[in-house]
């Protein structure tokens, strides 16, 4: 497995409150090198498409609205294995399930107000990674 990158979110309850530098701290200790960064406020038309494939959930109006409420901060990550080690990281979903010491068992307080998104697969990173980042802006 070679040096990979991965997308992640730091998303809008996590930023609201103060967990940036924690978590911040957490991807640096687990190997990661951050190779992107931006804090953002998304629109309901980015956050819209961003999370496109779960249109017809019935979380879908909610969990836009949660990922426009406040700024987040968009990072590319780069590692080996990089995909499966950020969702190691991150935790569960739903913070209830997350295994001790991950970012969604530390800071998450719900199954959507779970305080990290991360790319699932090599395409999904591949599509995720130029929404956000242009290509000078990945160092
Ligand atoms: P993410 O895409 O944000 O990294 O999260 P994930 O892969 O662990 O979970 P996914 O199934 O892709 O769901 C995307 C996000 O939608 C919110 N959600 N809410 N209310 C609900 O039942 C529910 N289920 C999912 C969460 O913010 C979840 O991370
Ligand atoms: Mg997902």
């Amino acid at each position: 497995m070679g040096i990979e990158r991965t997308f992640g979110i730091i998303k809008p309850d996590a930023v609201a409150k103060g967990r940036t530098g924690d978590i911040l701290a957490a991807i640096e200790q687990a190997g990661f090198r951050i190779a992107g960064m931006k804090l953002k406020r998304l629109t309901k038309a980015e956050a819209e498409a961003f999370y496109e494939v779960h249109k017809q959930r019935p979380f879908f109006g909610g969990l836009v609205t949660f990922m426009t409420e406040g700024p987040v901060v968009a990072l590319v990550l780069e590692r080996e294995d990089a995909i499966a080690k950020w969702r190691e990281l991150m935790g569960a979903t739903n913070p209830a399930n997350a295994a001790e010491g991950t970012i969604r068992k530390r800071f998450a307080d719900n199954i959507e107000r779970n305080s990290v998104h991360g790319s699932d697969g090599p395409e999904t990173a591949a599509q995720e990674i130029p929404f956000f980042f242009s290509r000078s802006e990945l160092l």
